[in-house]
C-alpha cells in the first residue's frame, strides 16, 4: 500500500515474466486507473488496456479487476483480454452479485463513507440480498 514506482508498466511486464518461472497458478492485476477503492476521474468509463502486455506474457490464468461492471467483464473476457474479472465495490455492495448479474438485476449502491470503518456488519455485511420471489 502507499508504494509506487517510476515506471509500473515496465515493473509490471517484468514481473508477469518472472512468475512465469515460478509456474504460479494466477496472476490477479488492478487496473492502473484505480487507486485503493478510488478510480481516477473522468476515467471510469475507458477500458485503456493497459494490462494487456501482462495478460499476454503471462502464462496461466489472467485476472484483472478495478472499475468493472457486468458489461465491461464480459466485454474484457470477449475480447480475451483477462481470463477473469474480479469485483471489489460491487461485490461487497452486493453479496448475491453472481445471482444479480445472472438475472441481469438491478444492484445496491455502495456507500463509500463506509468501506473503511471499523464496525464488522455496517458497510459489510448488512447490503441486502435479492428478495425471494
Ligand atoms: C472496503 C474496501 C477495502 C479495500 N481494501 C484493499 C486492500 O486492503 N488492499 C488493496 O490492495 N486493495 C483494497 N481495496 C481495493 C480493491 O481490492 C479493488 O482494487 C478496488 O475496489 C477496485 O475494484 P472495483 O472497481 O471492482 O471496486 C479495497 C476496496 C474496498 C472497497
Amino acid at each position: 500500500m502507499e508504494s509506487e514506482d517510476s515506471d509500473p508498466d515496465a515493473l509490471g511486464l517484468y514481473m508477469a515474466k518472472a512468475l512465469n518461472k515460478f509456474n504460479i497458478l494466477y496472476l490477479h492485476m488492478i487496473e492502473p486507473r484505480v487507486i485503493g477503492s478510488r478510480v481516477l476521474e473522468g476515467v471510469e468509463n475507458e477500458a485503456p488496456h493497459r494490462l494487456l502486455p501482462m495478460r499476454k506474457a503471462f502464462k496461466n490464468t489472467f485476472i484483472a479487476a478495478g472499475g468493472y461492471n457486468r458489461n465491461k467483464a464480459n466485454q474484457a473476457i470477449a475480447d480475451n483480454y483477462a481470463d477473469l474479472i474480479a469485483f471489489g465495490r460491487l461485490f461487497l455492495a452486493n453479496p448475491d452479485l453472481p445471482k444479480r448479474y445472472e438475472l441481469d438485476a438491478p444492484l445496491n449502491k455502495y456507500n463509500r463513507s463506509t468501506f473503511y470503518i471499523p464496525d464488522p456488519v455496517i458497510g459489510y455485511t448488512d447490503y441486502p440480498f435479492l428478495q425471494e420471489a
